[in-house]
């Protein structure tokens, strides 16, 4: 397991609002936000991400697990047009509203849809701030550059509201180095959320953040999509935040997405042999109080799965997953068949709970 898992805790569940399963419902009918097909993103003759789909409806706030080097951040990037260089992206990322591709469109368009329509926070808020720029002003750009403001004073004092909404009071003056790594990171969701981005994508948002600030660094996002009725692509280890925040969650191994659901129904009743591990080596339901007699924070982890992550770019042909699935079989090395829609599906030959439905 990596070192980053180790330190992913999650948040006690009742730090956030629970999901009403009617949520997760009515999201489900409408168009889509964001659509994606087919994603591939390679670098020289080594496929990273293979054929991803995802959709993320108006307002829905979407998860995507899997454990360290599944392809989970590169997918962000890719549907962000932020890869490397030497890093390819195929396939198609439409957003509602916008009439061109992502994929091969230009840096500066992409930079028109970018902080505005689409934003997002990434794990490590420093290098996503000007470190010689004072917090109000970083704020106040964000809406000047895309002009959901008309003026510098007026740009200024919807900055000031959005500092004090994310509980900022007081520091629009200050510089990112004056302030703890939690308030930089609140800066970051200030500057995301001030053009009431229609999709908001985190990659691991809280990762870096001490155990106390977490909890509300998530709360805080949550009431921030809540309020805009922004959509949430949420990138993260943790399970527990996934089943607080989230109401669809998508699994990724080996570059693909190999399940998809409702999270209430993928982590009680996992098809793919890959959630199926992840969960029960979990323990979820173990770790919804901390040990017996004390008041320590609940940890629960990434957790470990028989046998060793391929590296990047080598998973085996067929079945992503097995080389370490101990229900693989011949079948198992031709690739199986998504089984199921976007909504709910999994590519598994022989799927968990098969005699069940
Ligand atoms: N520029 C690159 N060149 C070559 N390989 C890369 C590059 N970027 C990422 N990779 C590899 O692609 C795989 C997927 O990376 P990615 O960062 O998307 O994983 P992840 O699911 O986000 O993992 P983590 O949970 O550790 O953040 C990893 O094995 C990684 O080493
Ligand atoms: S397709 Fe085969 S190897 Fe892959 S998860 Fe399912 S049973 Fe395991
Ligand atoms: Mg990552």
């Amino acid at each position: 397991m990596s070192s980053q898992a180790d330190r992913q805790t999650s948040v006690p569940v009742d730090a956030v609002d629970v999901v009403s399963p009617a949520d997760a419902e009515a999201s489900e009918a409408a168009p889509a936000v964001l659509t994606v097909r087919g994603l591939t993103i390679s670098v020289r003759d080594l496929e990273l991400v293979s054929d991803v789909d995802l959709s993320v409806g108006p307002g829905e706030r979407v998860g995507l697990i899997g454990e360290s080097g599944s392809g989970k951040s590169l997918t962000a990037l890719g549907i962000l047009g932020l890869l490397p260089e030497d890093v390819t992206a195929a396939g198609s990322v439409r957003l509602s509203g916008i009439d061109h591709d992502l994929i091969g469109a230009g840096e500066r368009r992409l930079s028109r849809v970018r902080g505005n329509h689409l934003a997002m926070v990434f794990q490590e808020p420093m290098t996503a701030l000007n470190p010689t720029m004072r917090i109000a002003d970083q704020v106040a750009e964000a809406m000047l550059v895309h002009r959901t403001q008309s003026n510098r004073r007026t740009a200024r004092a919807a900055a000031v509201e959005l500092l004090d909404r994310v509980q900022l009071t007081g520091i629009a003056r200050a510089y990112p180095h004056q302030l703890s790594g939690g308030q930089r990171q609140r800066v970051v969701l200030a500057i995301a959320l001030a053009n009431d981005p229609a999709l908001l994508i985190c990659d691991e948002p809280t990762t870096a953040l001490d155990v106390t600030v977490q909890a509300m660094v998530l709360d805080l996002i949550l009431r921030g999509v809540t309020a805009r009725d922004s959509a949430l692509l949420f990138i993260t280890h943790d399970l527990a935040v996934v089943a607080t925040i989230c109401q669809r969650v998508l699994v990724m191994y080996g570059g693909r997405v190999v399940e998809s659901g409702p999270v209430r129904e993928v982590f009680t009743n996992p098809r793919h042999r890959y959630t199926e591990g992840l969960l029960a080596a979990s323990d979820l339901e173990a770790a919804d109080s901390g040990p017996v007699g004390t008041s320590e924070p609940v940890r629960r982890r990434l957790p470990t799965i028989q046998g060793t992550v391929p590296a990047a770019g080598h998973f085996p042909d067929g079945c992503v997953f097995r080389t370490r699935c101990p229900h693989a079989t011949e079948v198992c090395a031709e690739r199986p068949p998504w089984t199921g829609d976007q909504t709910r599906g999994f590519a598994c030959h022989h799927p968990a709970g098969a005699d069940d439905v």
